[in-house]
């Protein structure tokens, strides 16, 4: 296995974005960062310094982090953040998978636009489960503000709202032709006449799920979140925060040009239809020019669209590659998790806009909160008690029907929880199951919940509240999808299984950015095994708070 030595440093940069400049955190100097192009086996060895004005972490998207928790990146979590002018070696190995990931800072907005591409190819002597292709395209959707991303953040903590509406969804970093100012800020990816290409697309927006398109043509999905899948025809894609999707794309058409486009799903059937789009240009390389053609687009909310792609992707289900459904379930745990309300105390003319209470979130009637002074999995090692509690709740405190939509309206009684950090702990190697139930407090929406350090198995999905006496006969134990982050369907639940096979502390979260400031987190403390499964000492230069 080789070692890929990288240096990565954080600070300022200048771009012209929508008629101004800005000044953005970026690493290395551009927008988003650069792509990670490791093979599997390999180990990873990345210098974050630091030039920043702000406290920063770099997290890795999705990579498993076997027996190395220290350098996972959630601030608070694994570790204290590398402070302006600091730096830290986040060195890992990558094993046991292959696929499209990314990074991101994880720590406030940050990772707006400190985010980049983390491709995994398979090991000399070792090929893709599928036919061979010509050439890969990476796509990144992002989002972008004009305002600075950490003020953005600090108001919609403080004054309780949500964000203020991102300026602009981009491809690679570019608004597209879409937007002013823009024209020539449209990604353009040059192709060839019958071939086939494999895209790699990345949902690094901070706020939206994406449908993606590309006019005319018809992808074959091979891969999400890093873990092959059947093949699956499709002309739409669907990813929220933190997915991935490999596909493949042939170029049989005859025009110059096509545009691949993202537009946004609004799962929340309340929330308005945003305007903005991105879009990139498809360009056949030797065909005579003609305007390009767009895709028909479905609408922001279409639910039922959005549904079929979630769930109708499925794993692999055999071979070498295929990872089966652990049978014996060792911990059986319910979650429901929404929007809810913190009591405001504060005075003064933006405490939460003359209101007594600000938006929130919390999992199972408890709203996460990332301790200062210390991080989680330190206090963990070194045995300091104060930081957090092993009492996070295997069920919700009370039981009442979850996702009736009159909750939007009349949810604020039961929408106030504590604020705690409190974990589940785990015994090494134990098969969780949880079973993900969405609320419709305050507001009905699919939220993206994210595990650290582990891939699942999606055992099924549905909308209305999980029952265990009807549902479980829906689990797919054969060959269910596998992922690190499930779009868990608005109004609805979703079932997910694994094996906490890796000893840390282990963050799982809602990856729409506003919600994990507002606590909708929590975290898996999973204890060490037999040797070697131990959590190691923490590296000489982890940061101190
Ligand atoms: Cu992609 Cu906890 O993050």
């Amino acid at each position: 296995s080789m070692m890929e030595a990288l240096y990565r440093n954080i600070g300022n940069l200048t771009v012209s974005r929508l008629c101004n400049q800005h000044v953005i955190t970026a690493v290395n100097g551009s927008l988003p960062g650069p792509t990670i192009n490791v093979e599997e086996g390999d180990t990873l060895v990345v210098h974050a310094i630091n030039d920043s004005p702000y406290n920063i972490t770099l997290h890795w998207h999705g990579i498993f982090q076997v027996l190395s928790a220290w350098a996972d990146g959630p601030e608070s979590v694994t570790q204290c953040p590398i402070r302006p002018g600091g730096r830290y070696t986040y060195r890992y190995n990558i094993t046991g998978q292959e696929g499209t990931l990314w990074w991101h800072s994880h720590s406030s907005f940050l990772r707006a636009t400190v985010y980049g591409a983390l491709i995994i190819r398979p090991r000399k002597g070792s090929t893709y489960p599928f036919s061979s292709f010509y050439q890969e395209i990476s796509l990144l959707i992002g989002e972008w503000w004009n305002a600075n991303v950490v003020d953005v953040e600090n108001d919609a903590t403080e004054t309780g709202l949500g964000p203020v509406d991102s300026d602009a969804y981009t491809i690679n970093g570019l608004p597209g032709d879409s937007y002013n100012c823009s024209q020539n800020q449209t990604y353009e990816v040059h192709v060839k006449h019958g071939e086939t290409y494999l895209l790699r697309i990345i949902n690094a927006a901070l706020n939206e799920q994406h449908f993606f398109m590309i006019a005319n043509h018809t992808f074959t999905v091979v891969a999400i979140d890093a873990s092959y899948t059947k093949q699956y025809n499709t002309d739409v894609i669907v990813l929220a925060p933190g997915q991935t999707v490999d596909a493949l794309v042939t170029t049989n058409q005859t025009r110059a040009s096509y545009y691949m486009v993202f537009t946004p799903y609004h799962s929340n059937p309340n929330v308005g239809i945003n305007a903005n789009i991105t879009r990139g240009l498809l360009v056949y390389d030797n065909a005579t020019s003609a305007s390009p053609v767009m895709p028909n687009l479905p609408l922001q909310t279409d639910t039922p669209t959005a549904h079929k792609f979630y769930t109708n992707v499925t794993g692999l289900g055999y071979g070498p590659h295929w990872v089966p459904v652990p049978r014996h379930v060792d911990e059986h745990m319910f979650v429901t998790f929404g929007i809810g309300l913190d009591h405001c105390n504060e005075t003064g003319p933006n405490a939460c806009n003359g209101l007594n209470f600000r938006l929130s979130a919390n999992m199972n009637n408890e709203s996460f909160v990332l301790p200062k002074g210390l991080s989680m999995m330190e206090a963990l090692y070194r045995n300091v008690s104060g930081v957090y509690t092993r009492d996070f709740p295997s069920n919700p405190p009370f039981v009442f029907n979850y996702t009736d939509p009159a909750l939007e309206t009349n949810g604020t009684e039961i929408a106030f929880a504590p604020k705690s950090t409190k974990v589940k702990t785990l015994t090494f190697n134990s098969t969780v199951q949880v079973v993900l139930q969405n609320t419709a407090i305050l507001a009905r929406e699919n939220h993206p919940i994210h595990l650290h350090s582990f891939n699942f198995h999606v055992l099924a999905q549905g909308f209305g509240n999980y029952d265990a006496n009807v549902d479980e006969s829906k689990f797919n134990l054969d060959n269910p999808q596998i992922r690190n982050t499930i779009a868990v369907p608005v109004g609805g639940w979703a079932v997910i299984r694994f094996q906490a096979n890796n000893p840390g502390m282990w963050l799982m979260h809602c990856h729409l950015e506003t919600h994990l400031p507002w606590g909708l987190a929590m975290a898996f403390e999973v204890e060490d095994g037999p040797e070697p499964w131990k959590l190691p000492p923490p590296p000489a230069d982890l940061p101190q708070c």
